[in-house]
């Protein structure tokens, strides 16, 4: 229950699916936890829900640098420190052959996957640096091969592994690690774009055909990747850092 004790931790991409889950975990094992996302109303919703006094939220849009930062101060003013941030909120994007891939939209996903990691990190790193903490990133199995019709997201969450490697080397000596988890299909609102894209006519045939290039035959939960979140985020993995962690029932081990 007190794997966290004493521990705030800055959640993007809070409003739902795995930084929902993870917030609802990390508060279990007692931390205290800032939420924040783009979406206004459903982090509203979430933070309802959690119904405690150890959570704060604020919007922020993850692409811009000032308003991620001015949810760093608050967690600060509110905690008065912080011990680790989930680099998690993420688009899927549009499903395009390379060939055809919109350059603005092939763009936008950059923009948010990873230029909105590098300024979370920015924004939070002045802060780790006095104690030590934990960056985690939410890279995919997108982020380890190549996704058919998905360039500008497997190109988002390879470059975060690049990011995440060249900060752990950096900012070891001030006790900060940085990670990076690579989920395969999670069941949340982001894993029906997917499905869709397997099968634009039929997307439960779309989830099937997902579910077939599964060895477990099955999706993780979103409070499976918070588990492992968890572990990342914790002084339990202190050492470790500048790795890749692969949580797919299988379905890159074949
Ligand atoms: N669901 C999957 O199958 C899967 C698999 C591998 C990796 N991931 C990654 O996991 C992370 C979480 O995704 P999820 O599955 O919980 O999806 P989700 O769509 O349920 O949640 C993503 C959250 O990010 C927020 N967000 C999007 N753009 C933002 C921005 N510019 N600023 C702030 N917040 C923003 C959204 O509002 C949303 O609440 C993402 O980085 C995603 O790429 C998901």
């Amino acid at each position: 229950m007190d794997r966290m004790k004493n521990k705030t931790i800055l959640i993007t991409g809070a409003a739902r699916g795995i930084g929902k889950a993870t917030a609802q975990l990390l508060l279990a094992e007692g931390a205290q936890v800032a939420l924040t996302d783009i979406d206004t109303e459903h982090l509203r919703d979430t933070m309802h829900q959690l119904g405690t006094d150890n959570a704060l939220y604020a919007k922020a849009d993850v692409t811009q640098l000032s308003e991620i930062s001015a949810v760093v101060d608050e967690t600060l003013e509110t905690f008065g420190k912080i011990d680790g941030v989930f680099c998690n909120a993420g688009i899927g994007g549009a499903a395009h052959f390379f060939w055809e891939y919109p350059p603005a939209a092939f763009a936008c996903v950059i923009e948010v996957n990873l230029m909105g990691v590098l300024y979370t990190m920015q924004a939070a790193m002045p802060s780790l640096m006095k104690q030590g903490g934990s960056i985690l990133i939410t890279s995919s199995i997108a982020g380890l091969a190549g996704m058919p019709k998905g360039a500008a997201y497997s190109a988002s969450k390879h470059a975060v592994v690049g990011l995440a490697k060249s900060a752990a080397v950096e900012a070891a000596r001030y006790g900060v690690r940085v990670n990076t988890i690579h989920p395969g299909p999670v069941e949340t609102d982001m894993v029906r774009l997917l499905e869709t894209a397997i099968n634009p006519q039929d997307a439960a045939k779309g989830k099937e055909r997902l579910k077939d290039a599964i060895p477990m035959r099955r999706y993780a939960t979103a409070e499976e990747i918070a588990h492992l979140a968890l572990f990342l985020l914790s002084d339990e993995s202190r050492y470790i850092t500048g790795a890749e962690y692969r949580i797919d029932g299988g379905m890159q081990a074949v």
